[in-house]
């Protein structure tokens, strides 16, 4: 479209189609509005979104119980995306107009345009899609941040991953194995420990028929990634090794525990845990680089197998919370922006 008619701006130009949380609640309070294009500053690029990732904290955010950052958007949900470089800002150097690219957003990703710090984005991997390039930012730099850099897994460790089939679980099922780690998951069905399986994991526990605790007693783990939190906490430092990491991303059971603090000392633990969406601008853009360098080199060597379960029309956003809450997928949920 042509944005200049008759010398004057194109209102039409100015707009955008965007997911709007409009009241906290269930999938219906997701609602397509209008909106005003993000305005970039000198550091930002704006991408022409071709499809954006859902996660766990979208559902959160859309409840009530995970506000975004002061400066993202308040109520266009929506942590990464894929599309095209459509404005660069003064100082932008590393892109050019149309550039491939996926990026970590804070928010605002459930539209067709969104504004993103040069330093986030990423060029898209050879071979993959939007769909899949879509489905890499917010879990890869979880899992990077919290496995590789806190939690410190080196290859020939063990890391016990719990929802060993959701976008994080499927994320670091590749990224540890890819650094040669054995990787252990725990899964809600038989079928989402196949599909563990089948991204390389070396074993499965389905934790509605086993307890990981005593499966896992004698082995013992170094590394253990939970968001679930509550029960699992005391679990984890059963199964944990001396010496061993155990890193929360999230405490979905509950986030009050009791710790005996004498058999952390014994063990030599170290209990930690993030968030990534209200880190600085610098932060990000250090993990981004560490990424790149680390990373991205997985792709061009084919170890990657993406891991996209559903693909939704951006406008049926609202479906897509509600399979994302049923559990009942395997891997990433993406919605589809279409021209
Ligand atoms: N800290 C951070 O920076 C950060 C960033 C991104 C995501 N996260 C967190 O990481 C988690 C995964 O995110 P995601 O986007 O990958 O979500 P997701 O694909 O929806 O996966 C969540 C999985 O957790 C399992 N699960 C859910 N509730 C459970 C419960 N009460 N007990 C046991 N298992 C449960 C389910 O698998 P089963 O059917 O096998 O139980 C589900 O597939 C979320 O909690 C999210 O908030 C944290």
């Amino acid at each position: 479209m042509n944005c200049l008619s008759f010398g004057r701006i194109n209102v039409a130009c100015m707009r955008m189609k965007a997911i709007v949380i409009t009241s906290f609640g269930g999938p219906e309070v997701l609602k397509t509005e209008e909106r005003t294009k993000p305005l970039i500053n000198e550091n930002e690029v704006l991408i022409r979104v071709k499809a954006a990732g859902l996660n766990r904290p979208d559902v959160f955010q859309r409840k009530g119980s995970y506000p975004p950052p002061p400066d993202a958007p308040q109520d266009i949900p929506g942590l990464e995306v894929a599309g095209l470089i459509e404005e660069l800002g003064a100082n932008v150097k590393q892109w050019k107009m149309n550039d491939r690219v996926c990026a970590l957003v804070a928010g605002g990703g459930y539209a067709e345009y969104v504004k993103v710090e040069a330093g986030h984005c990423l060029p898209i991997p050879d071979g993959l899609s939007f769909f899949e390039a879509a489905a890499l930012p917010e879990t890869i730099f979880t899992v990077w941040n919290n496995v590789f850099q806190r939690g410190r897994l080196q290859a020939n460790e063990t890391l016990l991953v719990h929802g060993g089939s959701s976008g994080i679980g499927s994320t670091a099922i590749q990224l540890a194995k890819y650094f040669g780690a054995e990787v252990l998951v725990t899964v809600g069905s038989e079928e989402k420990g196949q599909y563990c399986l089948d991204l390389g994991a070396d074993d499965f526990i389905n934790y509605k028929t086993h307890d990981f605790e005593q499966e896992l007693k004698e082995k013992q783990v170094d590394v253990v990634l939970d968001m679930i939190g509550g029960s699992y906490f005391q679990k984890n430092i059963e199964v944990l090794k001396p010496e061993g990491r155990l890193v929360y991303i999230n405490a979905m059971e509950g986030n009050m525990v009791s710790l005996n603090i004498m058999q952390m000392m014994r063990k030599r633990l170290s209990i930690m845990g993030s968030t990534l969406r209200n880190r600085d601008v610098a932060f990000k853009t250090a993990l981004t680089k560490d990424i790149l360098e680390k990373v991205w080199p997985m792709f061009s060597k084919g170890k990657y197998t993406s891991c996209i379960f559903k693909v939704f029309p951006l406008e049926e956003a609202g479906k897509a919370h509600e399979l994302m809450e049923s559990s009942r997928h395997l891997g990433k949920i993406i919605l589809e922006i279409p021209e």
